[in-house]
C-alpha cells in the first residue's frame, strides 16, 4: 500500500496574454504557437506575484475545500526551480502564511521540472509511517525564457496543491502505486546558473532528453511492474501540449502501436487532461500536477476506478514513471480550474512586458511597496525590505484594515543585520 492523494488544488497569476498577440509581435504565424506548440494563451505573473504566494494561494484554496486537514499536516515540501531565496525555502513562507501546525517538517526540494513528483512520493512514503497525518505538496514555478527567445512562447507560471495521506482506494481521490521507474541522466538540456533571472536551454536537446527520459523510466516501470492493464489516461509532463504528443508518440512506438490506434489513443488518453495546460502555459514542477487537475475538472467522478499513468521529466534530468488509481475521493475535488482562468485579465503584449520587468524589479531589495491586491487574489507579495521578503494576507474578514499605509506583514520585524 502507499500513499494517495486526497485532493488537489490549482492557483494561477490573475493575468495572461494571448499567443495570437504574441506571434504578431515577434513576427512569427500563429499556427507555430498554436498547432506547432499547442499554446493558447501564456499566465503572467504581476509584481505582486511570485512563486510563494502561488503556493500558498493553492494550498490555501485547498483548506478552504478540507478545512479539517490543516491542523494533522506534519510535513509541508513544496517542489519548485524558481525559489525565492538559496537559502530560505519557499515551504517556510507557506508555513507561516497558512497557519500551519509548528510540530511539522517543512522544506524545498529542486530538480527542474521533476521537485514536486520527488516530493510526491516522499510524501507517500511518509504517510506510511504517520497514518495520522497529512502531508502537503505543493508544486509552485515561474517558467522565464529571454524575451524574443524560442523558449518565449512556452513561459507561465501557477501551482498546484496537493494533499497526501494514507487512505484505502474508496477514500482516495487517486491511489498511488508502490511501483514506480526512474531514469537518471547528467545533461546541460536546460539549467538557471545563480547569475541568471531567465533559464538557459537547449530547446531541441532538451526535447531529446526528455523521450529519452521517458523511455528510460517507462522501461525500469515494465521491469518490476510486468503485465498490467493499460492505464484508461496517461499525463506527461506539459512544458508546452505539444510535448505531450511527442511523448505519446514515443510511448506508442515503444508499445508497437500502429499511427491509427496512436492518434485514437492522443484523443482519449491523453488530450482530455491538456486543456488548462493551454491556457496556463509551462508550470515547470508543477504543469504534470496541472493535467490531472484539469482532467479531474473535465472528467469529474467518471474518473472513479480508472487507472492513470503519470510520467514526470526535470531537465538536467531526472525521470519517472509512475501509475494510480482513481478513488471515491475524486467526489472531493472542488472544480475551480476554470472559474479561475475565467477570471483572469487580458494583456497585450507591451502590458505583458511592462508587467514582466516589474515583477523583476520586485526581487531588488527595497522594493517595498504597499500594493493593492487582485480580485480573488489571497496573498500579495509586497517586495524585500531589509533582505527580508513581505507578504499580505488579503482573505482575512478586516482584509480592507491590512491595506492601509503601513500593511500588517506577515513577516519578521526585526531589522536585517549582518553577521
Ligand atoms: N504552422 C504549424 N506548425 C508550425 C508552423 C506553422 N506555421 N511553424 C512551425 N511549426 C511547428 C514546427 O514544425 C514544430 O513542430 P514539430 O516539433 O512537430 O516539428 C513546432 O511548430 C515548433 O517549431 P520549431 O521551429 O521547432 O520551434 P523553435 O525552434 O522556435 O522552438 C522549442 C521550439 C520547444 C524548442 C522552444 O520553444 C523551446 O526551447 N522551449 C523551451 C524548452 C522546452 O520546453 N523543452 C522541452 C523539454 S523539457
Amino acid at each position: 500500500m502507499n500513499g494517495a492523494i486526497l485532493d488537489l488544488a490549482v492557483a494561477i497569476p490573475h493575468h495572461y496574454v494571448s499567443h495570437k498577440e504574441l506571434a504578431q509581435a515577434r513576427g512569427v504565424e500563429a499556427d507555430k504557437y498554436h498547432r506547432g506548440l499547442g499554446c493558447d494563451e501564456m499566465a503572467i505573473c504581476g509584481p505582486g506575484e511570485d512563486t510563494v504566494t502561488l503556493a500558498a494561494e493553492a494550498a490555501w484554496r485547498l483548506f478552504e475545500h478540507n478545512p479539517e486537514a490543516r491542523e494533522r499536516i506534519g510535513l509541508c515540501i513544496v517542489g519548485t526551480e524558481s525559489g525565492v531565496d538559496a537559502a530560505k525555502p519557499v515551504a517556510i513562507y507557506v508555513h507561516r502564511l497558512l497557519g500551519l501546525p509548528a510540530n511539522c517538517r517543512a522544506f524545498e526540494i529542486k530538480h527542474a521540472c521533476y521537485g514536486a513528483t520527488a516530493a510526491l512520493q516522499m510524501a507517500s512514503s511518509w504517510v506510511q509511517q504517520h497514518p495520522k497525518r497529512l502531508a502537503l505538496v505543493i508544486a509552485s514555478d515561474i517558467a522565464r525564457y529571454e524575451r524574443g527567445s524560442a523558449g518565449e512562447p512556452t513561459q507561465g507560471a501557477g501551482a498546484v496543491a496537493m494533499l497526501v495521506g494514507k487512505a484505502d482506494e474508496r477514500d482516495a481521490l487517486l491511489q498511488l502505486s508502490p511501483i514506480s521507474g526512474a531514469f537518471a541522466n547528467d545533461v546541460y538540456d536546460f539549467w538557471r546558473p545563480p547569475y541568471q533571472s531567465e533559464a538557459l536551454v537547449k530547446g531541441k536537446y532538451s526535447m531529446n532528453c526528455y523521450l529519452e527520459g521517458l523511455q528510460g523510466a517507462y522501461e525500469d516501470y515494465c521491469r518490476q511492474a510486468g503485465d498490467e492493464p493499460t492505464p484508461d489516461y496517461l499525463l506527461y509532463h506539459v512544458p508546452f501540449p505539444a510535448m505531450a504528443r511527442k511523448a505519446h508518440r514515443r510511448m506508442s512506438d515503444l508499445r508497437g502501436l500502429s499511427d491509427e490506434l496512436y492518434y485514437e489513443d492522443l484523443e482519449s488518453r491523453v488530450e482530455p487532461a491538456l486543456w488548462a495546460n493551454r491556457k496556463v502555459g509551462n508550470v515547470y514542477s508543477g504543469s504534470l500536477y496541472l493535467a490531472l487537475a484539469g482532467l479531474c475538472e473535465r472528467k469529474g467522478t467518471r474518473l472513479i476506478g480508472r487507472r492513470l499513468a503519470l510520467f514526470s521529466y526535470g531537465s538536467g534530468s531526472c525521470s519517472e514513471y509512475f501509475t494510480g488509481r482513481f478513488g471515491e475521493g475524486v467526489h472531493r475535488y472542488h472544480r475551480h480550474l476554470q472559474h479561475l482562468l475565467d477570471t483572469r485579465t487580458e494583456v497585450d503584449v507591451d502590458q505583458y512586458e511592462l508587467l514582466h520587468d516589474a515583477s523583476l524589479k520586485m526581487e531588488r531589495n527595497n522594493s517595498f511597496q504597499s500594493a493593492l491586491p487582485h480580485q480573488g487574489q489571497a496573498f500579495t507579495f509586497l517586495g524585500i525590505r531589509d533582505h527580508e521578503r513581505c507578504y499580505r494576507q488579503n482573505f482575512a474578514e478586516d482584509a480592507v484594515a491590512l491595506i492601509p499605509a503601513r500593511p500588517t506583514i506577515l513577516n519578521n520585524t526585526r531589522p536585517f543585520q549582518r553577521a
